[in-house]
């Protein structure tokens, strides 16, 4: 796929963050754009952002409100977008939308856990099953999940585990993966792509702390502090990490890590599995603690 221009993309989690960043890059490359978001507003906000007027090119963006662990939310956001948009078809599906929490197994609520892992695996679950049929109908349809460093090195670093998001995201690889020689032999005009980010400039940790509930003992200047360190101790920026995986989508690559911190973390964890979680060898080479 050397263009977008013409196709029709679906963006997951388009209401911030990488989301929202690849919602106006491929709208700024001619492509149709379905975005939803369990946030309303923010996801309208994309929309206003790229409306007719703030690009260089005749814009088709629509938004969508959708949580994606809920199936019949999914096929409801499919059916409206195939509606608004005139299609019966979609070229490229973004699984993007996607939360922290639920780090420990040991000492945090099982509810905490399972809505994570509940956004991060089945949202990604319940888009492939709604959207792979529209995928196969295109004549070059790409499916992007993204995953993360957490789904092949399962930790924060010391002291901070890390565990539903770990799991999800393992899960989003091995899927992923494993679509690969399913689509090779059974639609092989469809192919699957892994996106694995590691620290990202977004505010993923406000969203997840709204999607949570913030806890008691975090006040809401506290809540605010540990958002804005986050993002703005990020190497990369969203929208250099959304060109970073449009590039790869249209290079062909079905694994795509971003940032250097991520392609470190990837040449260590296969070098030297049985060290992955041994932080003294890993940090001689590398700080970890700042991926999500
Ligand atoms: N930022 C990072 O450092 C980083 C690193 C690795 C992986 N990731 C992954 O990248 C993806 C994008 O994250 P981001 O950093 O841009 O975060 P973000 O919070 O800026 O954007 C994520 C969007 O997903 C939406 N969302 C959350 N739950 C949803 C649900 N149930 N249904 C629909 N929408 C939902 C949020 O409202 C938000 O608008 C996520 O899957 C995240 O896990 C992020």
């Amino acid at each position: 796929m050397d263009s977008f221009a013409g196709k029709l993309a679906v963006v997951t989690g388009g209401g911030s963050g990488m989301g929202r960043e690849l919602v106006r890059q491929l709208a700024a490359g001619g492509c149709s754009v379905a975005a939803c978001d369990v946030n309303a507003d923010s996801v309208a906000e994309t929309v206003t952002l790229m409306e007719p007027g703030t690009a260089s090119v005749p814009l088709n963006v629509t938004g969508h409100v959708c949580d994606v662990s809920d199936e019949t939310q999914v096929l409801r956001f499919r059916d409206e977008l195939l509606d608004a948009h005139g299609a019966d078809h979609v070229d490229l599906v973004f699984s993007n939308a996607g939360i922290g929490g639920g780090g420990s197994f040991v000492t945090e609520p099982r509810e905490v856990w399972e809505r994570t892992f509940a956004t991060d695996w089945w949202g990604v679950y319940y888009c492939a099953r709604a959207f792979l049929p529209l995928l196969i109908k295109s004549p070059e349809g790409v499916l992007v999940n993204t995953s993360s460093v957490n789904g092949f090195w399962a930790s924060l670093g010391p002291g901070i585990p890390h565990t539903a998001y770990s799991t999800a995201k393992f899960a989003v690889k091995g899927f992923s993966e494993a679509l690969i020689e399913d689509l090779r032999t059974n639609a092989p005009h469809v192919r699957v792509c892994v996106v694995m980010p590691g620290h990202v400039g977004t505010n993923i940790v406000a969203n997840s702390l709204r999607a949570h509930g913030r806890p008691d003992q975090m006040s809401e200047e506290e809540a605010a502090a540990a958002n804005e360190n986050f993002r703005d101790s990020a190497p990369l920026s969203a929208a250099e990490a959304a060109t970073i995986i449009l590039d790869g989508v249209r290079s062909g690559a079905w694994r795509i890590l971003i940032g250097k911190d991520a392609e470190f973390l990837d040449a260590f964890v296969r070098a030297k599995p049985e060290s992955a979680y041994d932080y003294a060898e890993m940090s001689k080479g590398f700080q970890p603690g700042s991926s999500t």
